[in-house]
């Protein structure tokens, strides 16, 4: 019985609908429930506290009110603000699983890599959640973190795979910090949108890891451990954002790769 309960899944806009587009291709048995907050993005730019209570008030409706069986925080910069405070707040009762440590987990094992480029928002680069996790768990790689403020809100916008896309992520990308890198952590949910536009400026040389398939796969190994999974196989998706516009609801054709039906839940998040 409780495992038809859907897993729920939260951004700060759409960009977490390319964890959740993996999700249901690598278990489509599995209902969701998604939550952007569409009316607080982006989040790249504000307070980790601030973030912080974002997270745990719409944690707070998926477990409480659409009755979650498992949180994915589908945002770099959520998981670097809130993950800790809600694993240990939701300890023993339901897994919560970040983008971050699936993440570094994938980069240590690739014994390839020898200099590594993460890009990501201003908070998740200057939490230093990567860094640390890296020079802990690694200190052999070299690497560098560089802050993309522009790119998370420019492809909320619509602008990708264009003439503008293309000139910033050109500014970014020839940044001395990047230089001479063999691979590129995309941090932000939202990234995968611009892999190929990356993947052309580096002219295929330099190794891009998005993060959607391997927290999927994260969450498969989660689910078939805890005896979680759903084998009747009638799911119910639903995706509520907190702040409605059509443009979000077209984005979404290309963030999911379908168009899906989005639902307006205010939450009541501001303070
Ligand atoms: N997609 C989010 C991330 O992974 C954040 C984008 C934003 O709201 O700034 O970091």
């Amino acid at each position: 019985m409780t495992n038809r309960r859907p897993i729920g899944i939260f951004d700060s806009g759409i960009g977490g609908l390319t964890v959740a587009g993996a999700i249901k291709r690598i278990l489509p048995d599995e209902s969701i429930v998604y939550f952007g907050d569409t009316a607080h993005l982006p989040y790249g730019d504000k307070s980790k506290e601030l973030i912080a209570h974002y997270a745990v008030e719409i944690t707070q409706f998926l477990l409480e009110e659409k009755n979650c069986k498992a949180i994915v925080i589908a945002c770099n910069t959520a998981s670097a603000a809130a993950y800790e405070a809600l694993r240990d707040t939701y300890k023993g009762t339901v897994p919560v699983i970040n983008v971050i440590d699936p993440m570094i987990e994938e980069v240590i094992a690739d014994e390839s890599l020898r200099n590594l480029g993460i890009i990501a928002t201003k908070t998740t680069i200057a939490s230093g959640v990567y860094q640390e996790k890296l020079s802990r768990r690694k200190p052999s790689l070299h690497y560098s973190a560089l802050a993309t403020p522009l790119l998370a809100s420019m492809i909320e916008e619509g602008f990708y795979n264009n003439t503008i896309s293309r000139a910033v992520l050109a500014e970014y990308l020839s940044d001395p910090l990047l230089s001479g890198i063999d691979g590129l952590v995309l941090a932000c949910t939202h990234y995968p949108l611009i892999k190929d536009e990356i993947n052309a400026y580096f002219e295929g040389k330099v190794k891009l890891f998005d993060s959607a398939e391997v927290v999927a796969r994260k969450l498969q190994g989660i689910l078939e451990k805890e005896d979680l999974l759903d084998r009747d196989g009638s799911p119910q998706d639903h995706f509520y954002v907190s702040d409605y516009t059509a443009a979000f609801e077209a984005a979404t054709r290309i963030f999911f790769r379908e168009k899906v039906k989005l639902e307006l839940c205010r939450l009541g998040l501001d303070r």
